[in-house]
């Protein structure tokens, strides 16, 4: 049994990450987290006091993070600013949390000696061509294009030289689009689902022909835990489930989903620089570690989000009308 620091844990993926851990294996958890607009403390609601204990504070504030650092047994570091709209309408969180936060974990797990697992994405890869069959792969050129993604990018290289430079122990792993309860209504999915709930119609960037590879969070956490446990120091593994789907696809499921005509969305104004197709290849990840999803029907998985949407009204509602105000003044 272990004490995991677990940074970012009360985000989309943190905290899908820390109820797997409480609930399927025995170590406890610390959660480090600033609680920006994106957290929220009601994601960990439920949670047995005594495995889980929460700290709020910044990842770029090196005392608070030595101090931590300290007393926990290995890092799983979600923290980030995660969203693309936000990095192109302001970056400097994005410079401030990514790459100065993660640079000051990395400063104290090297003091410590800590075993590192960093979370990242496979935007780092920039995007692939529609009519293209090749996925993303380890030996695959980094080639971000958002403030989001290079800063993930910078990170992820900050990572790599810890590790050969001071013999930091760290993996790294870059997941393709999650998608699961808690997840910020910011993001496409909730956001659609959140819409239709409140009577809006879904909003779909330019053609919609963009393809995102899915994976439900919790085989998302499944992987992380196994690097965790038996991922070679120094290593990158991919984590996708072969979930590819262009957005119009996604959004006329949705309405599908929930009883409403599946062309009753708009297309709006499309995102600057939009990447156009992301798709992993995660051999490495099921071959060396035998790692597997096992959310292998997206539309189950779908419908079981929407449910949780439907049931957790009062979790996504405080947030609903300032990120539909930021959408409305980009014309999204
Ligand atoms: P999120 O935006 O939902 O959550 C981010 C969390 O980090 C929030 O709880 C926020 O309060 C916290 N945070 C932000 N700045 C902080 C700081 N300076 N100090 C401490 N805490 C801070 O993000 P997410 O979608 O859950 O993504 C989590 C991680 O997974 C990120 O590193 C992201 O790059 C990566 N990732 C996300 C996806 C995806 O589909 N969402 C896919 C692959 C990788
Ligand atoms: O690939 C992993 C990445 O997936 C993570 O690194 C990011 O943190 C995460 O936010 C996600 O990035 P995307 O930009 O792909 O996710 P988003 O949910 O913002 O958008 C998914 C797709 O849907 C994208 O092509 C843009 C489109 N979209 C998005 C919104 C919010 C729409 O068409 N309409 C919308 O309203």
């Amino acid at each position: 049994m272990a004490r995991l620091l677990v940074t970012g844990g009360a985000g989309f993926i943190g905290s899908n990450f820390v109820h797997y851990v409480v609930n399927r294996t025995s170590h406890d958890v610390t959660v480090l987290d600033k609680l920006t607009y994106a957290g929220n403390r009601a994601s960990l609601d439920g949670l047995a006091k005594h495995r889980v204990s929460f700290i709020q504070g910044d990842v770029a504030d090196p005392a608070l993070v030595d101090d931590v650092v300290s007393s926990t047994d290995a890092v799983v570091h979600y923290a980030a600013e995660s969203h693309n709209d936000n990095s192109l309408a302001d970056s400097h969180p994005f410079l401030h949390t990514n790459l100065i936060g993660t640079y000051t974990l990395l400063e104290a797990v090297r003091r410590h000696g800590t075993r590192f697992h960093h979370i990242s994405t496979d935007e780092v890869y920039g995007d692939l061509e529609l009519d293209d069959h090749q996925r993303f792969t380890e030996e695959t050129p980094y080639n971000p294009s958002s403030p989001y993604s290079s800063t993930k990018a910078g990170s992820d290289l900050l990572v790599r030289a810890w590790v050969r430079s001071f013999g930091v122990a760290a993996t790294i792993s870059n997941c393709s689009n999650n998608y699961g309860p808690y997840q910020h209504v910011e993001k496409f999915i909730p956001r659609q689902i959140t819409n239709i709930l409140r009577g809006i119609r879904p909003k779909l960037y330019g053609e919609g022909r963009n393809v995102r590879d899915w994976i439900h969070a919790d085989d998302h956490s499944s992987a992380v835990m196994s690097i965790l446990e038996k991922g070679r120091i120094g290593e990158t593994y991919l984590i996708g489930a072969d979930g590819e789907k262009d957005n119009k696809a996604v959004v006329e499921l949705v309405l599908t989903l929930m009883g409403r005509p599946a062309d009753a969305y708009d297309h709006v104004k499309d995102r600057a620089g939009h990447d156009l197709r992301y798709a992993i290849d995660s051999t490495k990840l099921r071959d060396e570690l035998g790692w597997h999803p096992q959310y292998r029907n997206f539309e189950q998985g779908l419908s079981a989000t929407i449910e949780w949407y439907r049931d957790h009204e009062e979790w996504w509602s405080p947030s609903k009308e300032l990120t539909e105000a930021f959408y409305a003044r980009l014309g999204q």
